[in-house]
């Protein structure tokens, strides 16, 4: 089984508070569940892909600008020294792994707004064109370029290509991820190995191709997403998480004295297509969001947006502001245990 099938045959995708919020496959198909619960249970059941996979090339690479110029100026220390004035990122140079939807979607537009020139990646050619065109139109630089995190050659092109196109990567947001659930025993091996390959293998992968080209230019700034999921039927997604924390330590030590910081943004649940269940429908959702926040959320008891982990990514990412943080992971979670805690509402699993 390669990984397209995997996510083909959707050894289901459930939500992550921080991580997964659903039953994997383990999870039963009782015929008895009352019909709200029916409905999530056959999405659940009904196989979860996380976008068209596939191998591919990189493709739609912009044309223009393939010789931007380099220059010594360090990077990551921010266009402005003033924090809340538009334009922070102004000629910066911002690449996203994930950013068809959800949290990097909004991280590109937040960057865009802010004056950054945006690379990003991910496998669902449509929806990246289409989050291009938009920024785009509303006055922003983005390209996409399609890349599949779990490819090798694909990360360094796309890496490549950022700098071919716009000179140099001043800010990485590694954000790419996926989340699979089921009881460890019950867990196959090509499924923890696809969500390692995405989570971990991934952000790793990334960082070797993007840092050589922040050491030329002297530094930059790499954020990775975290989760602190810890759950029941949690095991690949919240052990390839937590590889994160392995890796963004250790890179601080790296690069400390090279002026790159290597941090990590740790979500609380947030809004997005990994935590909603498949076939729900929208009052459900709401009904959903309702009930997950005052269970689990401890806190601020609701669910995050996009825009507001973006706009912490975006802060996060300022040299000026955060000069001397690196090898640490910020919880954006709207309470202290980072979306540790998981009761799943009733009438939901
Ligand atoms: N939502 C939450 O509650 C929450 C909480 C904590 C952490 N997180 C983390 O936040 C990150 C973003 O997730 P999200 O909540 O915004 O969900 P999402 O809307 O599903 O976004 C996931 C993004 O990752 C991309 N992606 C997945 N596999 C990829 C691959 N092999 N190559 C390239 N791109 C890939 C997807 O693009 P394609 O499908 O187009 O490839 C998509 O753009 C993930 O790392 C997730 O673990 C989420």
């Amino acid at each position: 089984m390669t990984s397209d099938d995997i996510e083909r045959t959707g050894a289901v995708r459930q939500p992550d508070s921080a991580g997964a919020i659903g039953a994997g496959p383990g999870g039963a198909a009782e015929d008895d569940a009352p019909p709200r619960r029916r409905a999530v249970l056959g999405a659940v059941l009904g196989a979860a892909t996380v976008g068209a996979a596939g191998a591919g090339t990189i493709a739609s690479a912009r044309a223009a600008g393939s010789t931007a110029a380099e220059d010594s100026t360090p990077a990551g220390t921010g266009a402005a020294s003033d924090d809340t004035a538009p334009g922070r990122f102004r000629d910066q140079v911002v690449l996203i792994t994930g950013a068809t939807s959800g949290i990097g979607e909004a991280t590109a537009r937040a960057f865009a707004a802010e004056g950054a020139k945006v690379s990003f990646c991910g496998r669902r050619t449509e929806l990246g064109r289409k989050v291009e065109s938009e920024i785009r139109a509303a006055g922003g630089d983005a390209t996409y370029l399609r890349a599949d995190v779990r490819v090798p050659e694909q990360v360094k092109k796309f890496v490549d290509d950022t700098v071919r196109i716009y000179g140099r990567i001043d800010v990485a947001f590694n954000n790419a991820g996926i989340t699979r659930t089921a009881p460890l025993h019950e867990l196959d091996l090509e499924t923890w190995e696809d969500v390692h390959r995405t989570n971990a293998r991934g952000v790793f992968l990334s960082i070797k191709y993007q840092v050589p080209h922040m050491l030329r230019t002297g530094g930059g700034v790499i954020i990775c997403t975290s989760s602190g999921s810890v759950r029941p039927a949690g095991t690949a997604y919240t052990a390839s998480k937590h590889a994160i924390d392995g890796i963004i330590k250790t890179a601080a030590l790296d690069y400390g004295t090279r002026g790159i910081r290597v941090n990590a943004i740790l979500p609380g649940t947030t809004d997005t297509a990994l935590v909603r269940l498949e076939g729900i429908s929208d009052e459900q959702w709401e009904e959903f969001k309702e009930a997950w926040g005052p269970l689990n959320v401890d806190g601020m008891e609701r669910l995050a947006t996009p825009e507001e982990i973006a706009r912490s990514v975006v802060s996060l990412a300022q040299a000026d502001a955060f000069s001397f943080m690196t090898g640490s992971t910020v919880y954006v979670a709207g309470g202290p245990h980072g979306g540790g805690k998981m009761h799943m509402p009733e009438g939901f699993s």
